[in-house]
């Protein structure tokens, strides 16, 4: 389901025999695969940073590259990899980025090249690799290709954007579109030129037309871009929308979404499409596998260092995911993003469970990327919280991300807890699809306020007589980093233990998962599991009451536990029979003995 039919919802034992006494310190070391060249994203925890919002340094309210450079130490603090970064490319900024108009270049309200290349080289010197991201649908309409594509039917460009004739046009009038396809951001997905009179199609704002992909110009255009950021040292790219690449071939009309009694779903007086015509078509396969092909001649001993794909992978099961990981012969994202547990948007423990599972079973040896937020969609407290417990759910949550077998991904502002504030009135709406919908969809601006830094003016995202382009929330005089770095109880300080953990536990990074105490409907529970180590015991509390678990016959025996992290105010328990948890409590445990295998 892609995101902006979220928004609609919104708006709406294992063998327990030969246990030994592990040898001291030999549930600890520096994992591997964090530093192997090769392997480096496999237990990687990536930080999306929505460039706008994260620091301002040169006080124009927008944030920019030097901002992003100088909290790199803030990152690496935090145990970050990898930083993808949200499109700073020229761009009129219709979709804040996400049009763009030259995709090898940086946009000045970010910054130079050489700041750019500045901010590669500062994060390498950190271990910290930077992704971009690529957008591959659609350009701005003010690229030089939609210039020519636009300027006449003769152009050479003309078929790298899908043109079509109306249906019934006359000498006065357009016709209808060719069929009814819809914009994600509302409206008919076709827009009329009046110059060539055709109608050209787009996926988002008429703004941004599509590419046509069955153009092998548009291939090779890509894959020089692809080639000329990676030589600059970028780490790889997170491909954007990337389901929607393809078209169906004949035009044909989506059906119309009905609900049990045959009548058309309806969503903001349009009816609902199905979008098996414009969505997840397999064309995209054959593209991803010659994109990694092409990125992966960056990956050798001359350019050291995995680069990696990641995938804007909305679908709607285990089995398609499954697919954007290719083949061995024709591999394509190393990381498809599962958004499936990240967007159940709900604490159900019985969905959580058969979705993590699913993800470490069907998947096989692919790494699952969780990910929970992003600059698409409410923040955690909008989607997960009850607004008594938020900084709580908050801790269960980046709990599922940190503890399970995976590369973790999370959205800036997430470790201290920002909220999402959506703008008070229409007038203050910057996001042009929130305008369309307002009230009943406020758009994105509400997941894209300025980083809180600081309890001081503008939450030190910028100066103090600077204004920011989206308002600080006023929570920011208590949800701030500097409020919450070295705070033992704080968000920030969770965060950063749990990474901690997931970096130096082998359990942890690189354990199988294993769900435990299958039939508890309250608690979440699972175990991690290693050759030659200890396994981990994770348990989650997803309600508001205090629950107790007996993880002895739910596959593991009982024993002695080394408490790794509980939540502030638990007790340790005395063993696996009673591991006592406070509201939305978690406790992570190591047990004192080994398993065979
Ligand atoms: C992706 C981006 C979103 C953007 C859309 C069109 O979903 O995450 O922000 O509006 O693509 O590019």
């Amino acid at each position: 389901m892609y995101w902006t039919k979220k928004f609609a919802i919104i708006i709406a034992a294992a063998l327990m025999l030969g246990m030994t006494v592990p040898k001291a310190g030999a549930q600890t070391k520096s994992t591997p695969s964090a530093t192997d060249e090769k392997s480096w994203w496999r237990n990687a925890v990536f930080y999306e940073i929505y460039p706008r919002s994260f620091a301002d340094s040169n006080n124009d309210g927008i944030g920019d590259l030097k901002g992003i450079t100088a909290h790199l130490d803030y990152l690496k603090d935090l145990g970050v990899d990898a930083i993808w970064l949200t499109p700073c490319f020229p761009s009129p900024q219709v979709d804040f980025g996400y049009d763009i108009s030259d995709y090898e270049a940086i946009d000045p309200k970010y910054g130079t090249m050489a700041d750019f290349d500045h901010l590669i080289a500062e994060a390498n010197k950190r271990q910290i690799r930077v992704l971009l991201d690529m957008v591959m649908n659609h350009t701005s309409d003010k690229h030089k290709w939609f210039l020519q594509s636009e300027s006449s039917k003769n152009n050479p460009y003309r078929d790298w954007y899908v043109w079509q004739d109306g249906k019934g046009e006359t000498a006065t009038s357009p016709g209808e579109p060719p069929n009814n396809w819809q914009s994600a951001f509302g409206g008919s997905a076709w827009q009329w030129d009046d110059k060539t009179r055709q109608y050209y199609y787009h996926k988002f704002y008429a703004q941004q037309p599509d590419l046509n992909w069955n153009n092998p110009k548009v291939h090779q255009a890509f894959k020089d871009i692809i080639a000329f950021w990676l030589k600059k040292g970028v780490a790889g790219f997170r491909f954007d929308a990337i389901t929607t690449l393809f078209e169906d071939p004949q035009m044909r009309d989506e059906a119309v979404k009905k609900d049990k009694n045959g009548n058309p779903i309806m969503r903001e007086g349009e009816p609902e499409l199905d979008d098996t015509m414009t969505n997840n078509l397999p064309g995209v396969h054959t593209v991803m596998a010659e994109m990694r092909q092409e990125a992966d001649k960056f990956s050798t001993d001359k350019f050291p260092g995995t680069r990696v794909f990641i995938g804007e992978t909305y679908l709607p099961n285990i089995a398609e995911l499954l697919k954007q990981y290719g083949t061995p012969e024709h591999p394509e994202f190393q990381l498809p993003m599962d958004t499936q547990i990240g967007f159940i948007n709900k604490l159900d423990v019985s969905a959580f469970r058969s979705k993590i599972e699913n993800a470490e079973v069907d998947l096989g040896d692919n790494v699952p990327l969780l990910v929970f937020d992003n600059h698409d969609n409410p923040r955690l407290d909008a989607r997960y919280g009850d607004g008594v417990h938020d900084t709580d759910i908050e801790r269960v949550i980046s709990t599922v991300l940190f503890a399970s077998r995976d590369a973790a991904l999370f959205y800036y502002g997430d470790e201290i807890g920002m909220k999402t504030t959506p703008p008070a009135s229409k007038e203050d709406v910057k996001d042009p699809v929130g305008l369309r919908f307002w009230p009943t969809f406020k758009g994105r601006d509400g997941e894209r306020t300025p980083m809180q830094w600081t309890p001081g003016p503008n939450a030190g995202f910028d100066g103090p007589t600077a204004k920011p382009w989206l308002p600080v929330p006023p929570n920011a005089s208590t949800i701030n980093v500097q409020t919450e770095k070295g705070d033992p109880n704080s968000l920030l300080t969770w965060y950063q233990e749990l990474i901690r953990l997931k970096k130096t536990n082998t359990a942890f990074s690189e354990g199988a998962d294993t769900m435990i105490d299958t039939a508890n409907t309250k608690v979440l529970s699972w175990k991690r599991e290693a050759p030659g180590v200890p396994p981990v015991v994770v348990t989650l509390n997803f309600t508001a009451e205090p629950q107790t678990v007996n993880l002895v016959g739910a596959g593991l025996p009982d024993g002695t536990l080394n408490t790794l992290l509980k939540t502030p105010g638990a007790t340790n328990p005395d063993s696996l029979k009673a591991i006592k948890l406070g509201p939305y409590g978690v406790y992570i445990g190591q047990l004192q003995f080994m398993m065979s295998h």
